[in-house]
């Protein structure tokens, strides 16, 4: 094959690939800190596999921005943040599979913004990109809204991707970043170098976690 056709043929492999075309034997369902498999539209904290290595996830303003919400990583292991849904795109599936794709959506998701809780990638800065809030959910939005989880290199631990196209294999790592002194730890794409990994697990918020986040939002407005 000439340079020119690989080079074409790799890209309507990358490009064009199915995800329902990925074996089913590679997707694996994604299990909670219990082991337990995380299911669909349920609520779970996303924490940090790692001690000292922050805390959960929340929404929070981004620099002088006051709306949409930005995702940050509580700075300390003993704030869990708020719980999110994890919606496949694939709503016949009932569980979360590694590798397969996903809307992230904060539950509870009250705040002044009036937005929704779904996750979506915004550029604010030219160095990195922001994962947002007021995204949306569903297949036939804009290619902003697309996630996925996948195994981290340790056991038990995940890292979650941002799909620029839910027909894409081709996903970018999020990772934590921080922007002028601030001090929040910001979620999303940046340059190597100004990132750091982010490695996560999924803890099951139960019912009183809920009422708790949601008592706590209505009054921090
Ligand atoms: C959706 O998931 C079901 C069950 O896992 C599977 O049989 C079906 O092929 C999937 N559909 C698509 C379009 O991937
Ligand atoms: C916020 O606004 C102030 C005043 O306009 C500016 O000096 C500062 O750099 C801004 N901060 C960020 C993080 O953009």
């Amino acid at each position: 094959m000439k340079p020119a056709l690989a080079t074409i043929a790799l890209f309507f492999f990358l490009f064009t690939t199915e995800p329902s075309s990925v074996r089913a034997d590679l997707l694996e369902p994604v299990v909670d800190i219990s082991g337990k498999k995380l299911k669909a539209g349920e609520n779970y904290y996303v924490l940090s596999a790692f001690k000292g290595k922050g805390g959960g996830l929340s929404p929070n303003s981004f620099g002088n921005n006051t709306c949409p919400l930005v995702v940050v990583q509580e700075r300390h292991d003993v704030h869990r943040g708020k719980p999110v849904k994890f919606l496949p795109l694939n709503s016949t599936n009932k569980v979360i599979y590694t590798s397969s794709n996903l809307n992230i959506e904060f539950s509870n998701h009250i705040t002044i913004c009036l937005e929704s809780g779904v996750w979506k990638t915004t550029k604010f800065i030219s160095e990195a990109l922001n994962v947002a809030t007021n995204g949306v959910a569903g297949s036939g939005q804009s290619n902003v809204n697309w996630f996925r989880i996948e195994k981290a290199e340790f056991d038990g631990a995940y890292k979650i991707k941002f799909c620029p196209n839910p027909k894409f294999i081709v996903c970018q790592e999020l990772g934590v970043f921080s922007h002028g002194k601030d001090g929040k730890r910001y979620v999303g794409l940046a340059n190597p170098g100004k990132f750091q990994k982010l490695r996560v697990v999924f803890k099951k918020a139960n019912v009183k976690n809920a009422i708790d986040d949601a008592v706590e939002a209505v009054m921090s407005m």
